[in-house]
């Protein structure tokens, strides 16, 4: 969808970072939390604030439709995907656990891990990835060792948009009784998603991105008898008459007053989501991908990192083009055509490490379910002009 901002037309091509526009829902729940509601959740016991726990519960309920979780219970808000890890890391492994994690990780992923590896909390095996970004999923059961208590990995990569073979590794990981914790920053509102016959144990999800919600939502599906330590304690709104943390979910895992503004918008986002279609909104998006490539791979010059097929991506593409920086070429693109992406290491440090592309990083286009054909051909004929202008 192409829009104004100020004076000047845009096309956003930088959902991959967060989603652009939000529906209209979105933004009138928001609104509307305001003048209707107001109260906080689960405190007070006032018709505001009886209201607004009704709201964050009908939040959970759409986020748990919308993963295939069997109780909305096991549903935990988070303020984004990042504390949903940090949480799900932190509160499953003890001292002396083996934790394997893949060489496309987002920093969400790999910074936690690096410092529990470095207070020699964990021993931490990362699994290399092809140039391309793919995981062979027998290099990562290869890693497995009885001492190995959890892998992490993402759904997909937000450099390339690879989807990993997370069936087959929640497969190893059952057999072998470890624990399997995914990042579905990239993927929860872009795939059809369920987490039972996933096969994973805990997964992590972002709001603001393919959930239309906005920023600070986020959250943790885990999975009924799977045990997680808190990272923070305090009010509940429950149990007011206990100085212990509650044990039960999904006070457990929340306390503080939450966002709830927040939540109103991400349950509108969900609904939104759940209206559209999940797998309307995965077609939609894999055209726009397959298109995007098609056109890129005829650029002289340009180089797809990953980027295989349309049917094994979410829409997220990256590139670079010879002897113009990633930086460059992103000026160039919002300067020159009013087209919005993403340049750089996108947080993946590793993942350009694995790719060959650190430490300048790559152009990532990232079209969305508000992307038109057009405005992903207008893209392509920029990149070819700023190609055809560098080879003069
Ligand atoms: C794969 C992946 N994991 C985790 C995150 C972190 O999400 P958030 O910024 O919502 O914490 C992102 C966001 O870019 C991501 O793309």
């Amino acid at each position: 969808m192409s829009s104004e901002r100020g004076r000047d037309p845009i096309i956003y091509l930088d959902n991959g970072a967060t989603s652009f526009p939000k529906p209209p829902p979105v933004i009138e729940a928001v609104s509307r939390w305001f003048t209707e509601y107001g109260g906080s959740p689960g405190r007070s016991g006032h018709r505001m604030a009886i209201a607004a726990a009704r709201l964050h519960f009908e939040a959970r309920e759409s986020m748990s439709t919308l993963l295939g979780a069997p109780s909305s219970r096991r549903i935990v808000f988070t303020l984004n995907a990042t504390e949903a890890l940090n949480l799900a890391i932190t509160g499953v492994i003890t001292r002396g656990d083996h934790v394997v994690t893949s060489s496309m990780e987002h920093n969400s992923v790999m910074r936690p891990l690096r410092h529990l590896a470095h207070q020699g909390v964990i021993n931490l095996t990362v699994v290399p990835c092809s140039s391309a970004g793919d995981l062979d999923p027998q290099d990562l059961v290869s890693a497995l060792t009885p001492a190995t208590r959890l892998v992490v990995m993402t759904h997909a990569s937000n450099v390339t948009g690879t989807l990993m073979p997370v069936p087959f590794v929640a497969n190893a990981c059952r057999e072998r009784g470890i624990l399997f914790l995914v990042d579905a920053a990239q993927t929860a509102g872009a795939l059809p998603l369920d987490v039972i016959s996933l096969g994973v144990d805990l997964l992590a999800f972002t709001g603001h991105k393919s959930l239309f919600g906005p920023m600070g939502t986020g959250g943790l599906w885990v999975r009924e008898g799977v045990e997680v330590q808190p990272l923070v304690r305090g009010g509940t709104g429950s149990n007011s008459e206990d100085e212990e943390h509650p044990s039960f979910f999904p006070d457990r895992l929340e306390a503080g007053t939450p966002n709830a503004v927040g939540l109103a918008g991400l349950k509108a986002g969900v609904e939104y989501v759940l209206s559209a279609g999940v797998q309307r909104i995965r077609e939609t998006e894999e055209a726009h991908t397959a298109r995007l490539l098609e056109g890129l791979r005829e650029i002289p010059g340009l180089r797809l990192h990953g980027g295989g097929s349309a049917l094994g991506m979410v829409p997220v593409v990256s590139f670079t083009l010879d002897g113009l920086a990633p930086s460059e070429v992103g000026f160039l693109l919002d300067e020159g055509y009013g087209i919005l992406c993403r340049v750089g290491l996108h947080c993946s440090p590793a993942a350009h490490r694995t790719l060959g592309t650190f430490p300048s990083g790559t152009v990532r286009f990232s079209p969305g379910w508000f992307t038109t054909s057009l405005e992903i051909d207008r893209a392509l004929e920029a990149v070819r002009d700023i190609a055809r202008r560098r080879r003069g």
